[in-house]
């Protein structure tokens, strides 16, 4: 399987500086090192319980219903997907199977233990979404990577993903819906943050870079937090 390893990110904001870019670039860095970090960690004491559940196939087939139909073939499904932040792979490798599409799965940690696949391919690339670069993508899935990121990446994030889908190309994303209707950032002892969102600020934030809405699923985690009833939410945008 081709794998392909990638470091450096550039975030650039309108209007600032050379060094203010330089900063924030620093800053950027240094926070993605505390997420590579702390996943590492969760991986390899095979704490990640979220690889491989029936919420995930949830979000699954929630993208699978998202598609978008092939550009050049009227009926046939999308040719060209990205599944951000993959973790394991098996969310790639269900994408591949039920679409026949040709999927990459970007994570920042090589972390993917996927089966083979009978339909469509699948490749890894090891690296930071900001880094990444495609363009004329059909789909793409993010299952659980957005809401680890600050929230001054959000916008970023968002355009940075319209850039790699062509026009008419789907973004389906899944999140922490808070339970609570405030937008917090629940960040863990190494410094992880895990933000709690609600669909109105994803809708705004996908709405003001490029994207229309286009539908969205609660899925019950069946997990109990101090007193709430814990839910992903899953949403699906299309480019325009
Ligand atoms: C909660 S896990 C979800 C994994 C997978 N989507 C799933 O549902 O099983 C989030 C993943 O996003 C990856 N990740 C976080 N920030 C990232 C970034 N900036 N670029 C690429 N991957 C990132 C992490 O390494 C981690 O594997």
């Amino acid at each position: 399987m081709p794998q392909e390893r990638e470091t450096s990110a550039v975030l650039t904001v309108p209007g600032h500086s050379a060094a203010d870019a330089e900063h924030a670039e620093r800053n950027y860095c240094g926070y993605r090192e505390v997420v590579r970090n702390s996943f590492k960690q969760w991986y390899k004491n095979n704490r990640d319980s979220w690889s491989g559940t029936t919420t995930n196939d949830r979000v699954t087939h929630f993208a699978i219903a998202a598609a978008p139909t092939g550009e050049d073939q009227p009926g046939s499904g999308p040719a060209r997907v990205l599944d951000i932040g993959c973790g394991r792979g098996l969310q790639t490798a269900s994408l591949a199977e039920w679409l026949e599409a040709e999927v990459t799965g970007l994570d920042l940690l090589d972390v993917w233990d996927t089966p083979d696949v009978k339909n469509g391919s699948i490749r890894f690339h090891q690296g930071d979404f900001l880094a990444f670069r495609a363009e004329g993508l059909d789909l793409l899935v993010d299952n659980g990577c957005l809401h680890h990121q600050r929230r001054e990446d959000w916008a970023p994030w968002v355009e940075h993903g319209r850039k790699m889908l062509r026009p008419g190309g789907v973004w389906v994303v899944s999140v922490f819906l808070s339970p609570d209707g405030e937008i917090t950032p629940h960040p863990l002892a190494d410094g992880r943050l895990n933000w709690w969102l609600t669909e109105r600020l994803v809708t705004e934030l996908y709405e003001a870079n490029g994207f229309r809405f286009t539908g969205s699923l609660e899925i019950d985690r069946h997990f109990e937090y101090e007193g709430h009833q814990l839910k992903y939410l899953t949403l699906s945008f299309v480019a325009v």
